[in-house]
This record gives C-alpha cells, structure tokens and sequence, in this order.
C-alpha cells in the first residue's frame, strides 16, 4: 500500500500542512511515481490518505495532463513537435526514436521502460528541438545525439536510482 511504502515521505509532506487536501499534488506524485498511472486503486488510496471523497482526487488529477491514467514508461519522453521545432527538425527526431525504441509516438516499449509522446510548445523554442524526459530538459536534440540520450537513460535507469515520471525529485 502506498501508505506503508511511503510513511516517511507522506508524512513530511502532510505535516508541511495545516489541511490534508493541500498535501494533493504532492500525494498525487507519489502515487503515479508508484504505480505508473493513476487509476481506480491509486485515487482511491490518496483519497483515503488524505480523508477525502474519491471524486475530489479525480477532479485534480483529471485537470492536469502530467497525470497519466494509462500506464506510462519508467522514462516519459515528450517531443515538441510545435511549428519551431518542427522547423530545426522534430519531425525527424520523432521518426528515430519511433524507429530505436520501436514504437510509434503514443505508446510505450515493451520492455515499459520508455513511452513516447509528441506535445505542443513546452517553452524552450530557442533551443529546438526540444524534448523532456521526465520533465527534465534535453536541447537540440539532433538525431545524431539520440544513441547519447537513450544510452544515459538507460543507464539511469540501471543505476537503480529512484526515477519520478512526475518531476516529484526536481527540487532536491
Ligand atoms: S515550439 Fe518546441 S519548444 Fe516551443
């Protein structure tokens, strides 16, 4: 359960405070970094947590787009394949990861190591083409700089560090 699993995380967090349901986004991380989604289960258990009707938890956690209900990859790669990083080449930076991951934009490798998605404009337009991976930036991400990328995630991931596809480690 996500409670025992995270005693001590979700208790910092709720004891920052003075209300429960303020501790939502924050739960909602932990939970999605948990389990891979957001689902029936998972709303359900951060309802409980934090003593809160279970529709409250979906009204937030369905407003946001950073909050998967499918599950996603251990890394969540979003390409930008608005106008200008279209123009330095986006379109082509999808097509080889489509080809050296496997699967097309939309889904997920079998292994669940990595989904791949396309999104609009994420702000960094000088720097095109663009692309986060787990919400992290990677700049001109030229095709001939993809076997770099995907080899440092991997390694990341084997490095059995704790991974958040929700940005939930981002200020530490
Ligand atoms: S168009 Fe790609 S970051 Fe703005």
């Amino acid at each position: 359960m996500l409670y025992d699993k995270h005693k001590a995380e979700i208790d910092a967090i709720l004891a920052k405070y003075p209300s429960k349901r303020s501790a939502l986004l924050p739960m909602l991380y932990i939970a999605q970094d948990e389990y891979g989604r957001l689902d029936r289960d998972s709303i359900g258990e951060v309802a409980e947590i934090l003593d809160l009707p279970p529709t409250d938890v979906y009204e937030v956690a369905g407003f946001y787009t950073l909050f998967y209900n499918e599950e996603v990859g251990k890394i969540v790669l979003d390409v930008c394949d608005d106008v200008p990083c279209c123009f330095c080449g986006a379109e082509e930076l999808v097509a080889d990861l489509e080809n050296r991951l496997g699967v097309k934009a939309g889904h997920t490798t079998n292994d669940k190591l990595f989904t791949l998605r396309r999104v609009k404009c994420i702000a960094a337009c000088d720097q095109a083409p663009v692309l986060q991976a787990n919400l992290e930036f990677h700049n001109k991400v030229t095709p001939d700089k993809v076997d770099t990328l995907l080899a440092e995630l991997r390694s990341e991931i084997e490095s059995g560090k704790p991974i958040s596809i929700s940005g939930r480690f981002a200020e530490h």
